[in-house]
């Protein structure tokens, strides 16, 4: 199924991409935004005689198909087509993910500081059906090197990292995966594919809580993967679809397990995905005005923006970045102080989620970290993150200033 006359959208820039890639102009009506296919079921012109290859919009549907050629562009710029898969939220899509790729006895590194629904579905799910988790400091890669097992099968990165703003080389970091054997896994919901390209770094597969950046409106929750051109699965295993194939095997377990995005929420999806180019760059420089006000401010004890010189990862991220991004973390002193911040914001909303075009406080211990708290990947509970909006930034730093007088 293809949605696309034009079959080489990865040679071009990065909005035409998002913009075009699997939406051409509908062919009967000349919509230029693919309908939303509200449909379950396809009449079939004689048993097996399928339009398009559509059967039943768990497997595939239309709308859906538009989305998932559009993301795939967006990670695949200058490289083979890679492969996308929208699924009905970003837990949704590492699930099916890490169904297709390991089996019980495989084992998998994971960030010491990653998102903490990441980490409990790895530990808590996965574990108890027999898959083996080691947390590491991603930004060393020596340990990530000394911790590489015989059943490594996925090394998971997400940089940066929710929600202390950690950097990893992901260059570095697929020359271990592969030295291993393991498919070599970002999480880019925080880059988006416009600030960072994990997959001409090196990375196997792409995933994404789309609900995020991409939607960009706070009003739908999507997950997506995007599986490089010729990605092939670890430690020799066979999909049951038959194959060896990454694409394959995430393709045969989405129709299998069916956790997949419905017709509105892609078109959402969609929509988001066509204006991200210009949304990032006003969150990132509404962000680095953010940092630098809160660097110099005396309630302020730390501030953790890959944007500042002083951030560990600062190097990294302007190598392997083309910006920022549009999050900011910081330390109050104190998990009153925090708190107290949190509750007196206005033009930041106290709310989980990012990426939305509203500016949102909250904090991680307490809020979206709650589910790693007496784990390694527990969180200082002085800590404050902010998903910078795109507002004018004069209102957010007036609105953060009150906020920490
Ligand atoms: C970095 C990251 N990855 C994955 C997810 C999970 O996505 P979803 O909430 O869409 O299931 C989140 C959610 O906050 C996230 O921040």
């Amino acid at each position: 199924m293809s949605n696309s006359e034009h079959n080489d959208w990865t040679r071009t820039g990065f909005s035409t991409r998002a913009i075009h890639a699997g939406q051409d102009p509908d062919p009967t009506t000349g919509a230029v935004v693919p309908p939303i296919h509200q449909v379950s079921t396809y009449k079939q012109d004689g048993v097996g005689g399928l339009r398009g290859g559509y059967e039943y919009s768990r497997s595939a549907n239309p709308t859906r198909t538009a989305l998932e050629e559009a993301l795939a562009a967006a990670e695949s710029g200058g490289l083979d087509p890679a492969q996308g898969f929208a699924f009905a939220s970003g837990l949704a899509a590492e699930d099916t993910l890490l169904r297709a790729v390991l089996r019980p006895g495989d084992h998998v590194i994971v960030p010491d500081d990653a998102y903490g629904g990441t980490y409990r579905l790895i530990a808590r799910v996965f574990g108890p059906w027999g898959i083996a988790h080691t947390p590491v400091d991603l930004s060393d890669v020596e340990a990530v090197r000394a911790a590489v097992r015989p059943e490594t099968r996925v090394l998971w990165v997400e940089t940066p990292t929710n929600p202390l703003l950690g950097i990893s080389d992901v260059a570095a970091l697929a020359g271990v995966a592969r030295d291993a054997g393991a498919l070599l896994v970002v999480d880019n919901t925080f880059a988006t594919p416009y600030l960072q390209q994990p997959l001409a770094l090196g990375a196997d597969v792409v995933v994404h809580s789309t609900t995020k950046y991409i939607g960009g409106h706070s009003d739908v929750v999507g997950g997506a993967l995007v599986v490089a051109a010729g990605a092939v699965l670890p430690g020799g295993l066979e999909s049951p679809a038959g194959g060896t194939d990454v694409a394959g095997a995430v393709g045969f377990h989405q129709n299998s397990s069916g956790a997949v995005a419905g017709p509105f929420d892609a078109w959402l999806t969609l929509r988001g995905l066509k204006t991200l180019a210009v949304r990032m760059d006003r969150h990132q420089a509404n962000a680095a005005a953010v940092a630098a006000f809160l660097v110099d401010h005396p309630a302020v004890t730390e501030v953790l923006y890959p944007g500042l010189a002083s951030h560990p990862g600062h190097d990294v991220a302007a190598r392997q970045m083309t910006g920022f991004g549009g999050m900011v973390s910081f330390r109050a002193g104190s998990e009153a102080k925090a708190l107290d911040v949190c509750a007196r914001t206005q033009v930041f909303t106290l709310a989980e989620s990012l990426g939305g075009v509203e500016s949102l406080v909250e904090h991680p211990g307490r809020m979206t970290h709650g589910s790693v708290a007496g784990t390694s990947l527990e969180v200082p509970d002085d800590l404050v993150r902010l998903s910078v909006g795109i507002e004018d930034v004069e209102d957010l730093v007036a609105d953060l200033g009150q906020a920490l007088a």
